[in-house]
């Protein structure tokens, strides 16, 4: 039997489970104030460190004794032995039939995993190596395009985890990147993406990244079909395609039915997911941006934070403990959102990211028995980087009636040092945090000599919970851990809530009935129709006005 298949307890059969609900019935509407009033060092003692960050969850509505069945929630889950399930190259994609890997992406070489009895950590290196060397040729000028001309334009074409990775990552480096070369990030099938992002290129100067795990998604497909259509309308020869594409696929037959050499193919394997493939060949854009070495340091970055997540005792791991305080409020306190905001302008992309990340993973109804779920799976996840969300949406995070818990990620050191602005950014961060747990009480703000009518509008109840994320700088391998981070908080609550976070089936259903609705737009005459009568009168009349 595979080990996430192994039978279990329904979740809220668990002893945890149920020891959990009453603790929640006597715990779960203590304020914050009391938390902090009882013991003076629970903003040393509830906190974490590993892979160069550290995390303080003391603003949570927790106690020690919430700490301790949350964890053994994990350990009765099961959770340690999913965890080498995946570590060891167990197929615990279980309705895809895959292993999930992507920690051997970021495995160092003397490391062996072996899948369908072969170590992949060979293959992964030589892939890395490969990229390096196309990385130095494009970033030196020694890649030239068909004209002789050297690169100074890179589009990375794909979507989802072909998208949200690169683009994410190369904003997050963006101070690490090669400023002769401009980057952009095609992704919608909306035609104007691609018309913006080419049109102050020129196509002999213009390297496109096609990337793609499964070559057959519409959209990236579409894009680059345009993208060969524009090149060859400027550059006017077949043969510039070699020179001007490379492709980041799993299926070499499709890239050569393409037009694209596959010696100009980057290759990654069905055991890395789209939403988990940053650091495969998917990150070739990153690496050509801030070269091999950084990208090293990302990946060991990555490495560092799957050592510990494997290694240590689940009271002091980061990502178990970050998955649980997530699961608790989600489960216990019934919150449906987390809102991740990130005190660092370089990482504006990151809550999109994590969008995918965590929702397309963990966004399931059904158990790995194919059994409804027991209780409610992933929170809806969003955010913006601080200060900007403060002067917009932290209005209903004070004082809404939606509980949000809240990720605020800080670093020590700005990376463009601007006269007090980092401490001004920073005294943001903490400012926030402690306003949401202690807030304002209505004998405060009458002390202030508020009128009694104003009272209410000005009180902060306060009791609203959040981690502070805090590193020293952001580099290549802090970005690393904090993914990684992130990827292994998601898999401790899939394990928890016993949901597959591999596969993807809810996105099937729209993309079939766009294939068919697609057809029946571009139809010459009236097709026959087997829609709802809304649907089938929106096509009606989008096809009499377009
Ligand atoms: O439709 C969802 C999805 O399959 C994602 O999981 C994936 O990241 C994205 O599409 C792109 O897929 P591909 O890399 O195969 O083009």
């Amino acid at each position: 039997m595979d080990t996430v298949n192994s039978p279990r307890l329904p979740l809220n059969e668990l002893p945890a489970w149920k020891a959990l609900t009453s603790h929640f019935q006597s715990i779960g509407q203590k304020h914050l104030r009391e938390f902090f009033a009882e013991d003076a060092t629970r903003g040393q003692r509830f906190t974490v460190e590993a892979a160069g960050l550290f995390l303080d969850y003391s603003k949570n509505r927790i106690t020690d004794e919430t700490l301790r069945l949350l964890v053994s929630l994990a350990e009765e889950s099961g959770l340690r032995s999913h965890i080498e399930a995946m570590f060891t190259g167990e197929k615990i994609n279980i309705t895809e039939k895959r292993a999930v890997l992507h920690v051997a992406l970021r495995a160092p070489k003397s490391e062996h995993i072996v899948v369908d009895g072969e170590d992949v950590i060979p293959g992964v290196h030589a892939v890395l190596d490969k990229m390096a060397s196309f990385a130095e040729r494009v970033r030196s000028g020694a890649w030239k395009g068909h004209t002789g001309k050297r690169i100074r334009n890179v589009v990375n074409i794909g979507i989802g985890g072909s998208d949200l990775g690169p683009v994410m990552a190369y904003e997050a480096l963006k101070h690490y990147s090669q400023r002769d070369l401009t980057f952009r990030f095609v992704s919608n099938v909306d035609g104007t993406d691609f018309a913006e992002a080419v049109a102050d290129l020129s196509p002999d100067e213009t390297l496109f990244l096609v990337a793609s795990k499964t070559f057959t998604t519409q959209e990236t497909m579409a894009n680059a079909h345009s993208a060969r259509a524009w090149l060859l309308a400027g550059l006017g020869d077949e043969m510039a395609v070699a020179k001007h594409f490379v492709a980041i696929s799993t299926n070499a037959k499709l890239v050569a039915g393409f037009g694209i050499d596959t010696a100009n193919m980057f290759g990654f394997w069905d055991w890395v997911g789209g939403r988990y493939s940053m650091d495969s060949a998917i990150g070739l854009s990153t690496m050509i941006a801030i070269g091999p070495e950084n990208f090293r340091d990302l990946l060991a970055g990555f490495h560092a934070m799957d050592v510990h997540f494997r290694t240590a005792p689940f009271e002091k791991n980061l990502p178990v403990l970050l998955g649980l305080l997530t699961l608790w409020y989600t489960d216990f306190f019934n919150a449906q959102t987390v809102a991740v905001l990130p005190y660092e302008q370089y990482l504006k992309r990151f809550p999109s990211y994590l969008q995918q990340l965590t929702m397309e993973s963990n966004g399931k109804h059904v158990t790995l028995d194919g059994k409804p779920v027991a209780s409610e799976t992933s929170p809806v996840y969003w955010g913006e980087p601080g200060t900007n969300g403060q002067h917009s949406f932290y209005q209903l995070i004070h004082q809404g009636t939606r509980l949000i818990p809240c990720d605020f990620i800080g670093f020590a050191k700005s990376l463009n040092p601007l006269g007090r602005h980092h401490d001004m950014l920073m005294a943001n961060v903490f400012a926030q945090a402690e306003a949401l747990a202690f807030g304002k009480t209505a004998e405060q703000v009458r002390a202030e000599g508020t009128p009694e009518w104003l009272v209410p509008h000005r009180v902060f109840e306060g009791n609203r919970p959040s981690n502070i994320l805090l590193a020293d700088t952001l580099t290549p391998q802090v970005l690393g851990a904090l993914v990684a981070l992130y990827e292994h908080s998601v898999f401790t609550q899939g394990a928890i809530w016993s949901i597959n976070p591999f596969d993807q089936w809810g996105v099937e259903l729209g993309k079939a009935l766009a294939t068919k609705i697609l057809g029946e737009l571009e139809n010459e005459s009236e097709p026959a129709m087997t829609h709802d009568s809304s649907t089938a009168s929106l096509i009606r009349r989008y096809r009499a006005s377009k």
